[in-house]
């Protein structure tokens, strides 16, 4: 059976993701790591939608989870035709005060295991001579950000590395798009620790801030989807932002974000 499947499913982004393919009659196969919210979500996607809707409960900031999800898939006889590779966290605060092990799971998670899921299921694709990969980065993948150091590198590295692969996939008919959503209402800041005190010095009034829904980014990821796009950004704003950025030495970025930031903690 051919299924789209997704990380980080069973919230923000992801799970407005899932309601969309749902919509569109796609067979999904959900991973993140609470299994009781998956499972529910499963029942009401099938009832809803009248699709096949599996997930397996898995931790990908674990090293081995990208090969036992591949091996799970096989032995349930799932081929996936879409791989979206969205699950993500952030980290914000002076890098030296972080946790190592949080900052290596981070790592792991938004990088390490994004790589092995596409290393594993994109040959299947290259075989078939069809099928999708998707990689959501962030706007943070356009410069490196002080006090958001280690989000903001592993960002950068999933845009480099997908950017690349494009590319390498084109003669076997596997399409590949970067996607960069914005600033959005979700569990994403408090997921990362930065909805504390700390983080609102990251960004003075975030809680202010324009943010998209994750309706409306997985609308846009959609959207791009459709028109076969290899890259695009969610949200005029964002992209507009993304263009002025492009413009602007790192060096000049990063002085500012960190001298801001200093400001607003009064460090
Ligand atoms: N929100 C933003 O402002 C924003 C902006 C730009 C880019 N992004 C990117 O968009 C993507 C989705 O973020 P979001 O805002 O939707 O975040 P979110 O609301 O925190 O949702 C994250 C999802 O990933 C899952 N997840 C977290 N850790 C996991 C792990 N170790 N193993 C497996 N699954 C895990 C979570 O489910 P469980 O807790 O059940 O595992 C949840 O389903 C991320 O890659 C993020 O970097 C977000």
């Amino acid at each position: 059976m051919k299924v789209t499947l997704i990380t980080g499913a069973s919230g923000g982004i992801g799970e407005a993701l899932v309601n969309r393919l749902a919509e569109r009659k796609q067979d999904l196969l959900l991973i993140a790591r609470n299994a009781e919210k998956l499972e529910e979500q499963c029942i009401q996607l099938s009832k809803r939608f009248g699709i096949n809707a599996q997930f397996i409960a898995a931790d990908l900031s674990k090293p081995d989870t990208a090969e036992q999800i591949f091996e799970e898939t096989q032995m349930r006889n799932l081929e996936i035709d879409m791989l979206i590779n969205n699950a993500g966290i952030g980290s914000g605060g002076e890098f030296s005060a972080l946790s190592l092990r949080s900052e290596l799971d981070l790592l792991q998670l938004n990088i390490s295991s994004l790589v092995a899921l596409t290393h594993l299921f994109l040959p299947q694709m290259q075989n078939r001579k069809s099928g999708t990969i998707v990689n959501i980065a962030s706007m943070a993948s356009f410069m490196p950000i002080p006090y958001m150091a280690t989000y903001a590198a592993s960002k950068a590295f999933v845009s480099s590395f997908t950017q690349a692969i494009t590319q390498e996939c084109i003669p076997y008919n596997v399409h590949v798009l970067l996607f960069c959503p914005g600033l959005t209402k979700t569990n994403f800041n408090a997921a990362a620790g930065i909805d504390n005190e700390k983080g609102a010095g990251l960004s003075s009034d975030y809680k202010n801030a324009p943010a998209q829904t994750p309706e409306q980014v997985a609308d846009e990821a959609v959207k791009a989807l459709d028109q076969r796009k290899q890259f695009a950004v969610s949200g005029r704003m964002n992209r507009l932002g993304a263009n002025v950025l492009a413009l602007i030495p790192n060096s000049f970025i990063t002085r500012n974000f960190a001298k801001l930031y200093r400001k607003r903690l009064k460090m």
